[in-house]
């Protein structure tokens, strides 16, 4: 069974104050963009769980996500079970894209097919939760807003504003220092995540109305561990004549285009300059939660 697992951007992230349990609540806009590792599963003869991937740098070890998903279900399914797990890697690490959870929100989806166990979808997100703060969202749908940790998920209609640029810088930007900085400079507050945006009219806004409104609250503490992101940002909305914003804990930076002509003068600009960047349509299957098998096709036409 292959499955692509989509990349997700935070449109908009707000933060609150570091809570008793460790985590910090949040509320973010999330979106899956057209950039998407490919997956696929196999059951294995034994009780093995093997993952291969294209990429040399990438753990295959317990330390990916992947093959954590596919412990804890085969835990809860308590049964002897094993799978071959072939994985095309495409989406950094490190970039605040998600890449990690989005691999083992499809590995539960996956094998949860594979090995028959017929789990419902709302119960593999209540696994899911435990794998990491960004996992659940990928069983939603494609244009979600996110609370709590990030596992509760209520989908929204996706942004009129259809395609993003993601500019791709080769910082790897680790989650939990980004979040020990955002302490230490001690911002956060909980009217940051009480007060919730009039979504109804966000998603219909054309690029440039939506852009000035979006935020995310941890651009502050990571440019602040890496001064050359922000360098970077400023000079990106220098040439993109438009706001750049960050998205997750970095380092990728997006900002947004209506239509795919615009997208791609865009990305040409950011690639001119000497950064990676990609043109990527938001929420490419509007409401379908996307990586289900059957929407494969259409997916693949998609970028
Ligand atoms: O859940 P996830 O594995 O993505 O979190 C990585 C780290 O980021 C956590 O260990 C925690 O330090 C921090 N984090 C947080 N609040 C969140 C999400 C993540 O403090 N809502």
């Amino acid at each position: 069974m292959r499955i692509l697992s989509p990349a997700k951007i935070n449109l908009h992230l707000r933060i609150g104050p570091l809570a008793s349990d460790g985590f910090h609540p949040l509320m973010s806009w999330m979106c899956t963009t057209g950039l998407h590792d490919m997956l696929e599963f196999e059951p294995a003869q034994d009780d093995r769980i093997e993952l291969i991937c294209d990429q040399a740098d990438i753990p295959t070890d317990p330390s990916n996500l992947i093959i954590r998903a596919a412990e804890a279900l085969r835990n809860d399914a308590g049964k002897r079970l094993g799978a071959r797990i072939q994985l095309r890697k495409k989406i950094p690490m490190g970039g605040g894209l998600g890449g990690g959870s989005s691999n083992a929100a499809t590995t539960l989806l996956a094998l949860n097919q594979v090995w028959q166990l017929g789990l419902s979808n709302a119960r593999l997100a209540e696994l899911s939760a435990k794998l990491g703060s960004d996992v659940p969202f990928f069983f939603h749908g494609s244009s979600s807003v996110c609370t709590g940790r990030g596992q509760h998920v209520i989908p929204i209609a996706p942004p009129a504003a259809k395609y993003a640029v993601l500019a791709l810088p080769p910082i790897s930007m680790p989650t939990p220092a980004v979040y020990r900085r955002f302490d230490d400079m001690k911002l956060g507050s909980l009217e940051a995540i009480t007060h919730q945006p009039d979504w109804a009219s966000w998603i219909g806004l054309p690029a440039h109305q939506l852009l000035p409104l979006l935020l995310n609250d941890l651009e502050t503490p990571s440019f602040a561990i890496s001064p050359e992101l922000g360098k970077l940002r400023g000079q990106l909305e220098h040439i993109l004549g438009r706001i750049v914003r960050m998205s997750g804990s970095g380092s990728t930076l997006f900002t947004l285009f209506d239509n795919k002509t615009e997208a791609i003068a865009g990305t040409e600009a950011v690639l001119n300059s000497g950064v990676i960047a990609q043109a990527v349509s938001l929420a490419p299957m509007g409401n379908y939660t996307f990586m289900a098998p059957n929407v494969l096709e259409q997916i693949a036409d998609n970028w």
